[in-house]
């Protein structure tokens, strides 16, 4: 059964770029996945190998999905990456379809750069905050008043949104195509990722003028309660996602994507971590180093919601169930306007010719 979680966007303001001004979307309820025995887990795999194998297809899932797809992407030759790693897949891969276990932007990314290739996602509708506190035509708005900017988007974004963007970033290249940018003496509009813009604009001292957008499993992470935490585990290292608060990167011991902080796990001396991320991550980390002990970063105390708590809620809509599901429909296929993705890809080319010169 596909089971469709009811987002409810609500801006705080149509003005994202006004001083002060929030731009905020409400987590929708996590769906629930009835469990599944192992035999019948098993079995569902098997079933979804072979649909792949019949359907020339690939798996390319994120490390905040199930730990079923996860395994099962790794079992039959696909992939469980970053975002930036999710991209470049695709197009590595000989596979005529990838079936994109992730949000929303990860397939329509996958579909800009591959445009002959069948992309398909488990569920269409997992989307992400910041890509709906982003609307295009709002953006292209705030674009059109600050022309003496070099626009830089984050990923998170839908392809409208890149489409108008000279740049795109994934979190673990934004630190350094910032710093280029910089060092060419170009002014910066960032958006959505208010925390990560204000994390890259702190590291390299860039002009760059905010959208106020956040992630509403990042911004959970609550500061004081991480130091309380960190007193009480003083040999862990702290390792934070860039889309976290200022008051939490700024006890990060590692700040990085996703992969950068799996690999932190594993190069790190520490025997244990807090991770200020999406709890999805840790399938990743414990076959890395399952000897370490890992711990959730607080996200009670005073402000917290817990709308989210530290499990993205549309990346919880990929499951067994609805992968099996479309590679039998063959429905929840992304579309692209030809001339909209034309605008878009260049964007993205440009980060990753960025990413193969580093
Ligand atoms: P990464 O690029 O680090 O995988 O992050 C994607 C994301 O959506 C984090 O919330
Ligand atoms: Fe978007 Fe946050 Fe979910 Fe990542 S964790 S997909 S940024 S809502």
């Amino acid at each position: 059964m596909n089971v469709m979680p009811t987002t409810s966007p609500a801006p705080v303001t149509d003005h994202p770029d006004e001083p002060g001004a929030e731009y905020r979307i409400r987590a929708p309820k996590r769906p629930h996945w009835p469990e599944l025995s192992g035999a019948e887990k098993d079995a569902r795999k098997k079933r979804i190998a072979r649909l792949l194998a019949e359907q020339d297809a690939v798996l390319v899932a994120h490390y905040y999905t199930d730990a079923d797809l996860q395994e099962l992407a790794e079992e039959t030759g696909g992939c469980v990456a970053d975002s930036l790693e999710m991209a470049r897949f695709g197009s590595e891969s000989s596979a005529s379809t990838l079936v994109v276990c992730g949000v929303r932007f990860m397939g329509e990314t996958a579909k800009i750069i591959n445009p002959e290739k069948r992309v398909l996602m488990p569920d269409l509708a997992a989307t992400c905050s910041l890509d709906e506190g982003c609307p295009a035509d709002t953006f292209a708005a705030f674009c059109d008043r600050h022309p003496d900017r070099t626009v830089v988007v984050y990923a998170n974004t839908s392809t409208q949104v890149k489409a108008r963007a000279d740049w795109v970033v994934t979190s673990s290249i934004a630190l350094p195509v910032t710093k280029y940018l910089h060092g060419q003496g170009e002014k910066l509009l960032w958006a959505p990722d208010k925390h990560l813009g204000h994390y890259v604009q702190r590291m390299t001292g860039a002009d760059i003028l905010l959208w106020q957008g956040s992630c509403v499993v990042h911004e959970e992470f609550k500061g004081f309660a991480l130091d309380r935490i960190r007193r009480l585990h003083p040999e862990a290292a702290v390792l934070v996602h860039p889309e976290a608060p200022a008051d939490v990167i700024d006890q990060a011991d590692v700040v990085g994507s996703t992969v950068q902080l799996i690999n932190a796990v594993g190069q790190l001396p520490n025997p244990s971590f807090i991770v200020a991320t999406d709890e999805g991550i840790f399938w990743k980390m414990r076959r890395l180093a399952p000897e370490k002990k890992l711990i959730i970063a607080p996200t009670a105390g005073v402000g917290a919601t817990c709308e989210s708590c530290a499990h993205c809620p549309w990346m919880a809509m990929n499951a067994l169930q609805n992968l099996e599901q479309v590679l039998r429909a063959g429905d929840q296929e992304i579309r692209i306007d030809p001339e909209i993705r034309e605008h878009a890809l260049r964007p993205i080319q440009r980060m990753l010719d960025f990413a193969r010169r580093q």
